[in-house]
C-alpha cells in the first residue's frame, strides 16, 4: 500500500518590523495559512487572519489579562469575555472588519498572544483600531507589527484615516502610535481619553 503523506507547504517566515519609520513599508496581504513570526528572543507565532474557531482560545487569552490591561482595550472594566462577544469578534465581516491574531502554536492548544483589529466606516472612509498584546510578549515588537498590518490593510482598501480611542494613562500605546506617526488630541467632551489618527 503506497503511504499517504500530507504536504503542508512550509509558512514564509517574517522577521519583526525594524524600529523606525520603515514599520509602515508595504507588505503583501498575509497568505492563507498565515505567517511565522520569529521573536528577537527566539519565540515564534504566526500571524494570520482570525476565525470563528478562535473563540475558545480568545478567551483563554482574556482571562491572562489584568484588570488594567482589559480597560486599556475596551475602555471599560470587564470581569468576563461572554461567549456571544467573543463570537462576534471572532467571526468577522470581512467587508468592514479585518483581525489578525497572533497564535503561539508551540503549545496544545494554540493560545492567542495578539489581536489587532479595524472596524471600516464607510460613510468615512476611515477605521477604528485596536490591538492587545499579552504582557508576556509585550515589548518585543509584536504591537508595532500589528499596527503595521492594520495600516498597510487600510492603505490596501483604500481608506482616508486610521482612528482609535486611547487612554490618556496609557503610556505604551500613546508612545508607540507616536513612533508610527500617528498625531494624537484630547477629546473636550471626554476626559481623559485620547482621539489617536493617522492620514493614510
Ligand atoms: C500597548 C500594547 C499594544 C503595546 O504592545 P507591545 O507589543 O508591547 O508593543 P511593541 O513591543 O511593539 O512596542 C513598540 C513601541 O511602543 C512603545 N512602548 C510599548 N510598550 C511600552 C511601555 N511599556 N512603555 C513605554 N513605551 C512602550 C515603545 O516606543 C516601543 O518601541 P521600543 O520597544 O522600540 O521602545 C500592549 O502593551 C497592550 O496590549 N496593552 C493593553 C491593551 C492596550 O492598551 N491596547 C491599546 C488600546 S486599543
Amino acid at each position: 500500500m503506497i503511504p499517504v503523506i500530507d504536504f503542508v507547504a512550509p509558512a514564509p517566515r517574517t522577521s519583526l518590523p525594524p524600529r523606525s519609520a520603515l514599520r509602515f513599508a508595504r507588505h503583501a496581504a498575509a497568505p492563507a495559512g498565515g505567517e511565522k513570526v520569529r521573536t528577537q528572543d527566539g519565540r515564534e507565532l504566526v500571524l494570520r487572519a482570525i476565525e470563528p474557531g478562535d473563540v475558545a482560545a480568545m478567551q483563554r487569552c482574556f482571562t491572562r489579562l489584568s484588570p488594567e490591561e482589559i480597560r486599556r482595550r475596551f475602555l471599560h472594566a470587564m470581569s468576563e469575555l461572554p461567549t456571544p462577544m467573543a463570537q462576534q469578534l471572532c467571526r468577522i465581516d470581512t467587508a468592514r472588519e479585518t483581525a489578525f491574531v497572533l497564535m503561539d502554536e508551540s503549545v496544545r492548544p494554540a493560545e492567542m498572544r495578539g489581536v489587532g483589529r479595524i472596524y471600516v466606516d464607510q460613510a468615512t472612509d476611515t477605521a477604528e483600531f485596536s490591538v492587545l498584546v499579552e504582557h508576556a510578549w509585550s515589548r518585543i515588537g509584536l504591537g508595532a507589527l500589528l499596527m503595521q498590518r492594520l495600516v498597510d490593510d487600510c492603505r490596501r482598501r483604500g481608506l482616508y484615516e486610521l482612528w482609535g480611542y486611547v487612554l490618556q494613562e496609557n503610556r505604551p500605546m500613546l508612545q508607540l502610535c507616536k513612533e508610527l506617526g500617528f498625531t494624537q488630541r484630547a477629546i473636550p467632551d471626554e476626559p481623559g481619553i485620547m482621539l489617536i489618527t493617522l492620514k493614510l
